[in-house]
């Protein structure tokens, strides 16, 4: 059956990243047989100057109807004074949570060429392979009430609530279980349980679906002492659980791990598997349209794609074996550049791993 994917490209950085991602798509259709068709969207920014929306109605059918979506990046100064509502962010928000995305895989990897290009020592990084799932349509992110008002004593005052009902919790938890259960059987629940009530409940659902899963090692940390973890030892972890803020701020963290942010995927699922599938970086608006973008969050995320959604591990495995190819030749974009390395731009980049694809 023909694979229906959704790309959009969004703003910034988002267009010249996914140029890759489609070029890399259509290899796989010409040269190796994957069954795809491809249509486009605009999201973000682009959504917003095509149809006065950051998420068009267009859009969102296209994305519902499709097997699989690929985004790039939305946001950039141009959009940062638009009315809250028609913010680029606000359709990233919103398709996430139309289309009940609540898993959001972010797998932290150093590709063991890249170990002196990472901002940490080569011991402390060499082989990392973690996984942070983070929730991606409750929290702060969410909750009501929310906004900015004034105070009877004339004061203004902004807010925000971090809310999880106990189902929501219940299923992020699940997802992490079970994906724990795939890899080394550790879970790491993150939480902020000494301050926050939310993360009380949070803390109390976690050990309760951990009985399902008596094979899996529950640990639990508080946010704080997670984030100097990760750049103390963050071999310690296997599998990180987390609410959505916390989640955003530590994968952003344990990007630089892995020697950029420009080389970490994800993943968001339904209950169901479909996903929508984008580098967790943001447009870059201080790079964008200079060809100085490192497309291979994109190119991984595409990996993802083949793997979660459309069940072509080869394809997948093929990909991410194309990728490790061309670091082994020494093509590095600027923010993984290391001395003696070859520096390549965004087009070239994703040219190579498009020509190191292979049986
Ligand atoms: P950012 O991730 O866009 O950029 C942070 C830094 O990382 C910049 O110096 C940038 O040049 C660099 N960088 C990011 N991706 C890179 C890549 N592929 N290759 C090389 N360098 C890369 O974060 P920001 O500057 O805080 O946000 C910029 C805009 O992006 C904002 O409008 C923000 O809301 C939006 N944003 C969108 C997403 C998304 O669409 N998923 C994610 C994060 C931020
Ligand atoms: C991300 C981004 C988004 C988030 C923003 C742009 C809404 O930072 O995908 O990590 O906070 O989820
Ligand atoms: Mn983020």
């Amino acid at each position: 059956m023909t694979h229906k994917i959704l790309v959009m490209p969004g703003d910034g950085i988002g267009p010249e990243i996914v140029s890759e991602a489609t070029r890399l798509l259509n290899a796989l259709r010409d040269r190796f047989g994957l069954d795809a068709e491809l249509e486009e969207a605009p999201i973000g920014g682009a959504g917003y100057d095509a149809a006065g929306e950051p998420l068009p109605a267009h859009t969102l059918k296209l994305a519902r109807e499709a097997d699989a979506v690929l985004l790039g990046a939305v946001g950039g100064p141009r959009y940062d004074e638009l009315p809250w509502e028609k913010r680029p962010e606000r359709g990233l928000l919103a398709i996430r949570s139309e289309l009940g995305l609540f898993s959001n895989l972010r797998p932290a990897i150093l590709y063991p060429q890249l170990a002196s290009a990472s901002a940490l020592k080569p011991e402390i990084v060499g082989g990392l392979d973690i996984m942070i799932l983070r929730e991606l349509t409750g929290g702060a992110y969410f909750g009501k009430p929310r906004g900015i008002d004034t105070r009877e004593d004339g004061v203004r005052q902004g807010y925000n609530t971090i809310i999880y009902s106990e189902p929501e919790i219940e299923r992020i938890a699940r997802s992490g279980f079970e994906i724990a259960m795939k890899r080394d059987r550790r879970l790491c629940s993150v939480d902020k349980a000494n301050v926050l009530e939310v993360s009380q409940l949070w803390r109390e659902v976690v050990e309760r679906v951990a009985k399902e899963y008596p094979d899996v090692a529950l640990s639990h940390m508080y946010v704080d002492n997670a984030a100097m973890q990760l750049v103390r030892a963050p071999k310690q972890f296997d599998v990180i659980v987390t609410e959505n803020m916390f989640g955003d701020i530590l994968s952003d963290a344990a990007a630089m791990l892995t020697g950029s942010i420009g080389m970490l995927p994800s993943a968001s699922l339904d209950a169901a598997g479909k996903g929508m599938y984008e580098p967790i970086h943001g447009s870059a608006p201080d790079i964008a349209g200079q060809g100085l973008a490192n497309p291979l969050a994109t190119l991984l995320s595409v990996a993802m794609m083949l793997r979660y959604s459309l069940d072509e591990e080869a394809q997948a495995a093929r990909v991410e074996a194309a990728v490790g190819q061309v670091l082994d030749n020494g093509l590095r974009t600027p923010d993984i550049w290391t001395h003696g390395c070859d520096k390549v731009g965004t087009q070239e980049m994703g040219q190579a791993v498009v020509a190191a694809l292979s049986d």
